[in-house]
This record gives structure tokens, sequence and C-alpha cells, in this order.
């Protein structure tokens, strides 16, 4: 019940495009499945993988015990820069893994009772609990409109105020549910799902941790390297979309005369335009249905 299904494994890799004497870095470990992916298109090659959920990193050394060119680092991928300096390819595969969410006391899921944590890191200051129970009102609302697009954000905040001290996952559904008019109630998805998500995300600071991220990642790829990302909401794909087009745009201000040698072309390509998973794929893993790919490879770097 606890495997993690790894999203669009085969797209992942050929877009890495992996060089089996290359260095390459997977920022979300999880159970591994990618990682080893990479592992096995690698002879002299080296693969530093990140997490911030200790029980990943203790699950994939074992799943990936019979290679020594593997590193595990229990730490924010945010951090990339402490420990690798060069790079020739990255991924990441965003979001939650189904142990994580599956396992009711990590506190990840609205379908199994358990204590709010949310926290992939279990060192983490931060857990679902305050969120819920120490947040103004007004906060609240902020986040369960911006990261949960959720449109009755007013309301629930409100009732989660209301029916505070709130110490269970469960509890937290009934206090949702109270707050959504009926006839909503019966609405595509579970009436949960995005106040958790939003919830989720500020525990764990998912968009800064990415923005953070991707700002890091020039220093460190070697020419012709390649970032790819798989995100699982709008939110993220946005971020990583736009932060894709400002790498790739081309720089030509027309407002000043340029010598043709003067004009900078765009340091880097765009591998494609976001694709999904195949409907195959999203009828044996349900995770993948939300799931985007998107990657960029580092030009010949004309401009440095
Ligand atoms: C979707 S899972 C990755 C699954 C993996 N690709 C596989 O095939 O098994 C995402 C993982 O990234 C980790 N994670 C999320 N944000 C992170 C961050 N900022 N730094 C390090 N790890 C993070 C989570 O703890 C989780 O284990």
């Amino acid at each position: 019940m606890n495997k993690h299904i790894s999203v669009m494994p085969e797209k992942a890799i050929e877009m890495l495009n992996i060089k089996e004497d290359g260095i390459y870095v997977d920022g979300t470990l999880g159970r591994g499945g990618h990682s080893k992916r990479i592992l096995e298109k690698l002879k002299n090659g080296r693969l530093y993988c990140f997490d911030l959920d200790e029980e990943a990193i203790r699950e994939s050394k074992e799943f990936l015990k019979d290679y020594n060119n593997v590193f595990f680092i229990h730490d924010n991928f945010k951090n990339i820069a402490n420990y690798v300096e060069h790079a020739d390819g990255i991924l990441l595969d965003l979001g939650v893994s189904s142990p994580q969410f599956d396992e009711g006391d990590r506190g990840f899921s609205y379908r199994y009772d358990g204590p709010l944590d949310m926290r992939m890191d279990k060192d983490g200051n931060l857990s679902a609990y305050e969120v819920v129970n120490e947040y103004s009102i007004e906060k609240l609302e902020k986040i369960l409109r911006e990261y949960g697009e959720e449109r009755f954000a007013r309301r629930i905040a409100g009732q989660i105020v209301k029916q505070r001290p709130i110490s269970t996952t469960l509890e937290l559904v009934e206090a949702i549910k109270s707050a959504i008019p009926a006839k909503f109630l019966n609405r595509k998805g579970h009436p949960a799902k995005q106040t958790f998500q939003a919830i989720r995300i500020e525990v764990n600071q998912e968009l800064e941790n990415l923005k953070a991220f991707l700002e890091e990642t020039d220093r460190i790829l070697n020419e012709k390297g390649r970032l790819v990302i798989i995100t699982f909401h709008s939110l993220e794909d946005r971020i990583v979309k736009q932060y894709f087009k400002k790498l790739t745009t081309v720089v030509d201000d027309k407002r000043i005369a340029l010598r043709p040698e003067e004009v900078k072309t765009a340091d880097y390509r765009l591998l494609n335009h976001g694709e999904k998973a195949s409907e195959e794929e999203i009828l044996m893993n349900r995770r993948s249905k939300s799931a985007i790919i998107r990657g960029v490879e580092k030009a010949y770097g004309k401009n440095r």
C-alpha cells in the first residue's frame, strides 16, 4: 500500500539526457524510483539525492544499496549549492510521496485520521497544528485562497477559528465540511482537498523552497546541463513556467543600437512546452493525473 509509483519515469530520464560519466542531482528522492533509473544509466558518473524526509532516505538507501556512486543528503533541495558545485542534470519531482500520504500519522491525508502534522521534515518547526490553531482568521483565509485556490476560503477559515482547538485531520475535515454550503459538498473531489493542500504548502514552505532552488540552479548546471521538473498543481507549474521563460527569452533591446555580436541570445533552450502523463499512465497511477513535466537545457554559454 505504501509503495510510491514514480511519475513519468521514462520521459524524465529522456529529458535529462544522461551521460554515463555525468554528475546528477535528484532533489526529491522519495522512494528512489527516478534515482534508480538515473543510476542504471551511469558508469563513472555520480548521483546526489536530497530529501527532507528521513524515512525516504532510510528506505532508499536500502533500495539503492547496490550502487556505490549515490550520495544521500537529508536537507532541503533549496540548499543544493552547499553540497554540489556542478551538475549535468537536476531533477525535481515535487509534492508528497504516496507513503507520506498514506500513513495517517503523518497528517497529510483527509482520508485517514491522524495528528495535524504535515511536516515532510519531522525536525521542522512548523506543523499543521500551529497553522490551524494559532494563525489569525485573516492569515488562514489568505493561505486557503492563495495556496488552495479555495473559493470558500473565508467561510472555512471562520469555521476553523470557531471550532478550535482542532487536533486531528478528521476534526479538520469536519470543520471544513461544516463551512461549505450543502449543494457544493458533492462537487468534484473531496471537500477538504484544497484546504489540506494549502496548509501543507504553508507548513513546508513549498513555493518559497522552489523559488529559492530555481535561483541556485544556473550556478550549478554545466553547459548543456539539463533541469527537469515535475509539478502537481498550477501554483508550482506557474513558477517553473515563468522561470523557464525568463531563462529562455532573448534579450534584444531594440531601443539600443547594438552591434550584432552584442545582441544577447538566450542562455537556455526549452526542451518542451509542458507535457502531461499519458492516458495509460493515468489509469495505472492516479497521482500522475495532475502532473506536468517541463525542462530546459543550458546553452553553450555564448553570453558568459
Ligand atoms: C513525489 S516524492 C518523489 C518521489 C520520487 N521521485 C520517486 O520516484 O520515488 C517527493 C519527495 O520530495 C521530498 N521533498 C519535498 N520538498 C522537498 C524539499 N524542499 N527538499 C527536499 N526534499 C523535498 C518529499 O519529502 C518527498 O519524499
